[in-house]
């Protein structure tokens, strides 16, 4: 997938999709840097996976949400590993299950800033470079919940849905210095995000999907990676979901 020279930063990738996300962008040949909040031993652990396996990877801790960390990130990578060509926005940022009357606004906001700080701190800090070199591609992670939303589900929809409009209008405005923004939507994923959900719904959920199964964080990371490389060149703006065709445009 010409990931050869490339150099990728994947946020929250001490775990779940982001992990899977470093761990195959690294197997094609990207230096990866992996991003994290809390779990440094995790993170510690992939790059450690990533390098044993003949990879290069440095671990980088920082709270997306915040744009002093998330400036310093950037250019620590920058430093170890050289210019950024892809980002991969993908930091879950945690949220409430529950109906809409027993929201207070504090509770609503804090998804809505975290999801929307996350993606505008991290693309303020990378596109400078991306645009001024002419190429650059950018992949947020949103989820199929963005367009179908499901009953006690209302923060996290309302906010990647901010966040696919955020890509859309990026990706029109960066499109001319050469870089791409696309957002990947999984579907229901087994990663720690999702281990509350009873066994049943999750066979329910996979059972509905055409290929017949929830995804896996290593499907995923397999769209991504499509998305972010050349073959993709042509792609911007773009809302793919990853869902065994659950979710269908
Ligand atoms: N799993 C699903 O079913 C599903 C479906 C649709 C969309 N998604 C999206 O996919 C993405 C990844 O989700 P996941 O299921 O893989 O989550 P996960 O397994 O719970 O992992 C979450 C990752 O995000 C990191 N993180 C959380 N807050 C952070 C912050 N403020 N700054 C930096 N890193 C932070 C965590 O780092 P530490 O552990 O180091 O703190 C961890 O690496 C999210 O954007 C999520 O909304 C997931």
């Amino acid at each position: 997938m010409d990931m050869k020279n490339r150099v990728a930063l994947v946020t929250g990738a001490s775990r779940g999709i982001g992990r899977a996300t470093a761990k195959l962008f690294a197997a094609e040949g990207a230096a990866v840097a992996v991003n994290y909040l809390q779990s440094e031993s995790a993170a510690r652990v992939v790059v450690e996976e990533i390098t044993n396996a003949g990879g290069k990877a440095m671990a980088v801790r920082a709270d997306v949400r915040d744009e002093a960390q998330v400036r310093a990130m950037v250019a620590e990578v920058e430093l170890t590993l050289g210019p950024l060509d892809i980002l991969v926005s993908n930091a879950a940022i945690g949220f409430l299950v529950k109906p809409f009357t027993k929201f207070t606004w504090d509770e609503f906001q804090a998804k809505l800033n975290g999801e929307l700080k996350s993606i505008f701190f991290c693309c303020q800090a990378v596109l400078p470079g991306m645009t001024e070199r002419g190429s650059g591609s950018i992949i947020a992670i949103s989820s199929t919940l963005s367009r179908h939303s499901s009953p006690g589900f209302i923060a996290h929809s309302t906010a990647k849905s901010g966040l696919d409009a955020f890509v859309r209008s990026l990706a029109e405005e960066v499109g001319p210095f050469g870089v791409r923004v696309n957002v990947v939507a999984p579907g229901l994923t087994l990663t720690d995000a999702t281990a509350w959900l009873p066994e049943e719904q999750k066979a329910m959920i996979g059972d509905m999907a055409p290929l017949k199964r929830v995804a896996l964080p290593e499907d995923i990371a397999g769209a991504v990676l499509a998305i972010a490389s050349d073959n993709s060149r042509f792609i911007t703006g773009c809302y793919i979901p990853v869902s065994g065709g659950l979710l269908m445009l």
